[in-house]
């Protein structure tokens, strides 16, 4: 049977991640899609740098456009990070006709209504459950699982490099720096981890989940966004010994028409389920006028959990490949497409 040919965009945390499941699972893909799957090409930054999974050498390119224009890919797997660059290659690749599977929260948060738009035109999936909360499939949830709902409020620990900080100051002592530079080695901070830090990676997941739960276009520039850099050993000491514990909350809520996005430090009573969150892990509370409240927790960040993500979504594109209907039946979250603009 001739196989799904997948041209792979980054080679790091995640990449490696995808080509180990990739490789891994490959009987369970033909189960589920009744074809082989395969890695055809993948553009990296260094082709001579080790890796932490082995690849055929003459697999790695330097040049996007051996992956993006190989007439023969037909899913591209974007997990490079970027924007506005990798923008551009990923419209170029829809505008093939190829379809699309992106881990990269930062892109999809500014130009995944653009991106969205492109690919429905071009009759292509564009699925991105990685970009959120990691292993944790909530995007999915929130669209389909909770499709008869209707939320009322997001509330959730999404972003894992920070929780592996809070944690380890609150429970090892460990300095803010060391932390850090432990969340760095273990793969779960961006490459630059500022946007990690400082909000702003929360800021974007918390955007993406409030449009997929509210049906709304909500602005990036509106939600209010306040990192951890500020915190310090001893307000987490203070907060223990009344019975706190810090954490860096989401919440997203309808207020009356509107709905308001924010992100800040928090205490939280340690009696609260998302005190005892830890690590890179992340939980999100789903609040629905009709299930009222569900939980949903898991791996965060880091190598194969948020690779399972991006290969389920591979999965859902395979299906929809033999069924003949990418871009037109949504099993996946694409549904940005039908977003409203929010009314007074
Ligand atoms: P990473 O370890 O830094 O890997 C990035 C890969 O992309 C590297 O292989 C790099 O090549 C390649 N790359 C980057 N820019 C490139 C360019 N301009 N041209 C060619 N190749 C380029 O990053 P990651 O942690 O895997 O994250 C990838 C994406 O997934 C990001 O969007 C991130 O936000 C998202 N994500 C990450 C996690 C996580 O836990 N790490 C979880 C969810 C989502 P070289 O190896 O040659 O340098
Ligand atoms: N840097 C991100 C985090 C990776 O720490 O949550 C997962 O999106």
């Amino acid at each position: 049977e001739k196989p799904i040919l997948v041209g792979l965009l980054g080679l790091g945390t995640v990449g490696s991640g995808v080509v180990k499941i990739i490789e891994n699972h490959q009987e369970k893909l033909m189960h589920q899609v009744g074809c082989p799957v395969k890695v055809k090409k993948i553009l990296v930054r260094d082709v001579n740098k080790p890796r932490d999974v082995e690849v055929d050498p003459a697999l790695l390119t330097t040049s996007a456009a051996e992956v993006i224009d190989d007439p023969e890919v037909d899913v591209i797997i974007e997990v490079m990070g970027g924007i506005e660059e990798t923008k551009e290659l990923l419209l170029r690749a829809l505008r093939q006709g190829k379809h699309v599977v992106t881990a990269n929260k930062d892109l999809m948060a500014v130009y995944g209504s653009e991106l969205l738009r492109v690919a429905a035109e071009h009759h292509c999936d564009l699925f991105y459950e990685a970009s959120v909360a990691g292993g944790i499939p909530i995007l999915r949830s929130l669209v389909d699982g909770l499709a008869s709902d209707r939320i009322t409020k997001l509330m959730g620990i999404v972003n894992g490099t920070t929780n592996y900080i809070l944690t380890n100051m609150a429970q090892n002592g460990a300095s803010y720096e060391a932390a850090l530079a432990e969340a760095q080695a273990l793969g779960f901070a961006e490459a630059d981890p500022t946007s990690d830090v400082e909000g702003l990676d929360a800021a974007r997941k918390m955007a993406i989940l409030a449009r997929l739960g509210f049906s709304m276009d909500i602005d990036l520039d509106d939600v209010n966004a306040k990192g951890i850099t500020e915190v310090t050993e001893e307000d987490l000491n203070y907060g223990k010994r009344l019975g706190y514990t810090m954490k860096l909350i989401g919440i997203a809520q309808r207020d009356g028409s509107k709905v308001e996005v924010s992100v800040q430090p928090t205490f939280l009573p340690d009696s609260h389920p998302l005190a005892s969150v830890q690590n890179e892990y992340n939980a999100v509370y789903v609040y629905g006028e009709a299930v009222g409240e569900t939980m949903f927790y898991g791996p965060g960040a880091g190598s194969l959990p948020t690779a399972t993500a991006v290969v389920s979504d591979l999965v859902a594109v395979m299906k929809n490949m033999r069924l003949g209907v990418n871009g037109r039946y949504a099993v996946a979250p694409q549904y940005e497409k039908q977003l409203k603009a929010p009314t007074e």
